[in-house]
């Protein structure tokens, strides 16, 4: 939703405000810190819960060259005219199960990931059908343990890989990994991982592999090891102007700025006794003669119900916290005996210029990580789109 949309559908029970321009001076600074590498924008889970058409846009007009999602639907989505994204950018997907989508990927001229002998096959197979060559990108397990051939298995892999390649079925486009513990400085399994995917790739190359890009970097490798950067990265959290961890820095340590501010109207304000029970559980009792607050949020939209009694809010200026239990579609705060009118603003969190809180704050108080605040946010809190156009 536009700015304008959003004025002419008046006050909004809720929104997240996506600054643009924010994510665009992102992509610039991260690219400013990985300046030999080409850049993937990781636009996955709808932009980690910002939107994927509209960041993808700006990160492209900011320099990506690349974007990244998880599943071959995403990336589809955004191959359809519709996503408004120029027909030259490269989309890669990597999580991709048996009978999936590979004909129409290939069709659509994505990147896909291959982590086993299965995906060869079926890729290879779509590609027979479609009569053009897939754009394949072989993923190593250098030490994460999650997706990516093991190295014993390696060998295989790439020789079955190159075979592809020489019947003209695929072009072995990208070697890959990931890293486990890129936000743990000086975790002895980052310079391990580093060490074995020089490795994985020496071999593929010394048998014939050449391809146009290496890749292992998400965001903290690309704010803060350079030696991991080779020819692509692919920051997913840094773009949205989130640390990827507090203890690594925060996100202006980084020249970063949040992008996302999640905001909503006070839907009641009202005088209470002391000892009055606060919503389910009753787990707050006011310790006397105060008001609350009504914010309809709730876990239905993301906010998590284990910020309980924690959560941050700034309201008129004021930090309050989550009065008791957050409840499917709102939640209740303590106003210390203010009555601001209905419809006053509640922000939850943002950048913090105004003093509000961040999402690093409410995922202290959830006892979780930044990621999962903002790729929470549920699709019925309507995203308003600041400085959509460069
Ligand atoms: C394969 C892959 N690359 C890059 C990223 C981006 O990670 P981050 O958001 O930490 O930059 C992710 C996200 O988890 C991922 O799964």
């Amino acid at each position: 939703m536009s700015e304008t949309e959003a004025r002419r559908t008046g006050t909004l029970r809720a929104r997240a405000e996506i600054d643009l321009d924010a994510l665009r001076g992102n992509v610039r600074r991260l690219r400013e810190l990985a300046p030999g590498a080409a850049l993937m924008a990781v636009v996955k889970a709808d932009a980690y819960g910002h939107g994927a058409p509209a960041c993808a846009r700006a990160a492209v007009e900011a320099g990506a060259t690349w974007l990244g999602t998880a599943t071959p639907q995403e990336a589809l989505a955004l191959r359809a005219p519709e996503a408004g994204l120029p027909a030259d950018v490269r989309i890669m997907c990597w999580l991709w199960t048996p009978g999936g989508p590979w004909r129409e990927a290939v069709e659509a001229g994505l990147d896909v990931s291959v982590s086993g002998l299965w995906a060869l096959e079926e890729v290879t197979r779509a590609a027979h059908a479609a009569g053009r060559s897939a754009l394949v990108h072989l993923k190593a397990d250098t030490g994460l343990g999650r997706s990516g051939c093991q190295p014993e298995d390696w060998a295989e892999l790439v020789g079955a890989a190159l075979r592809a390649e020489r019947d003209g079925l695929v072009r072995i486009a990208g070697l890959w990994s990931h890293f486990a513990c890129a936000d743990e400085p000086g975790h002895p399994s980052i310079a391990a991982q580093l060490s074995r995917f020089r490795e994985m790739v020496a071999y593929a190359e010394a048998r014939g592999a050449t391809p146009e890009v290496r890749h292992i970097a998400n965001s903290p490798a690309t704010l803060t090891l350079p030696e991991s950067h080779f020819d692509l990265v692919r920051p997913g959290i840094a773009l949205y102007g989130v640390s990827p961890s507090p203890e690594l820095g925060s996100s202006a340590d980084f020249g970063l700025r949040p992008a996302m501010t999640v905001s909503a109207s006070l839907a009641l304000v009202k005088k209470v006794p002391g000892g009055h029970g606060v919503s389910y559980g009753h787990h707050y009792v006011t310790p006397g003669p105060t008001t609350l607050g009504l914010v309809p949020l709730g876990y239905a939209d993301g906010i998590p119900r284990h910020a309980s009694s924690t959560g941050p809010v700034l309201v008129e200026g004021k930090w309050r916290t989550v009065a008791g239990r957050v409840a499917m579609d709102q939640f209740v705060v303590d106003l210390g005996g203010d009555m601001p009118p209905e419809g006053t603003e509640a922000v939850l969190f943002g950048p913090g210029d105004r003093g509000e809180p961040t999402a690093e704050d409410w995922a202290q108080a959830a006892g979780t990580i930044a990621y999962e605040i903002v790729t929470r946010i549920g699709p019925r809190v309507p995203r308003v789109y600041k400085n959509a156009s460069a």
